[in-house]
């Protein structure tokens, strides 16, 4: 597979990302079969994973999105987290599963959690793409982690650097941005 100029290297090729996709989606398809969850997806570095997973799943389900801010361009979590869509439907009394692309230091789970708590689902599940628990500043509880991956910044199947690269079909860790800079 040809590289990205941007990308220094490839962590999930195409292929293991379909697999490991393919087992969760048999995995949450067992666990709730005698339900119809909501999967919530977190905008926007959800998108992909979340359209791969609904094709894995073979119960039931239904689909809607929220969006919160908080990276603002840059590589951190800067922690102050900003709802920019919520939900059209109420969660009440359904079960909830919550698809993100990753979980970094957890901030922004745990805001969404909380949130998403007092709206009274039946049952709140978390399930992320990536996992870098090295990185973590508050306690998450993930029932379904695709990977865990080292403290790097990547991008690709949906996760973004100033909005771009998400179109990359693999998860890919990005060349040093001083590297990228002197190269344009
Ligand atoms: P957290 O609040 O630090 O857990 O960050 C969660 C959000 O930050 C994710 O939903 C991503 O949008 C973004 N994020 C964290 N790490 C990365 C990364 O390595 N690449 C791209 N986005 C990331």
């Amino acid at each position: 597979m040809t590289m990205h100029p941007a990308i220094e290297k490839i962590l999930i090729p195409q292929d293991a990302l379909q697999k490991r996709v393919h087992e969760m989606g048999k995995e949450i398809s067992q666990d709730y079969k005698n339900s119809c969850p909501v999967f919530i997806g977190v905008l926007k570095g959800s998108v992909m994973f979340l359209a791969d997973l609904m094709k894995q799943t073979t119960v039931d389900h239904s689909v809607d999105f929220l969006c919160p801010s908080s990276y603002a361009g840059g590589t951190k979590s800067t922690g102050i987290v900003r709802l920019l869509l919520d939900l059209r439907e109420s969660i009440e009394g359904k079960d909830v599963l919550l698809v993100e692309d990753i979980v970094d230091t957890g901030l922004t789970m745990s805001y969404l959690l909380d949130n998403l708590r007092t709206r009274r689902p039946r049952s709140l599940e978390i399930c992320t793409l990536l996992d870098k628990t090295s990185c973590r500043k508050s306690h998450v509880p993930i029932r379904y982690r695709g990977f865990e991956i080292p403290d790097e910044f990547v991008v690709g199947y949906g996760l973004d650097y100033k909005e771009l690269y998400r179109n990359l079909p693999y998860i890919g860790v990005m060349k040093p941005l001083k590297a990228e800079k002197s190269k344009k």
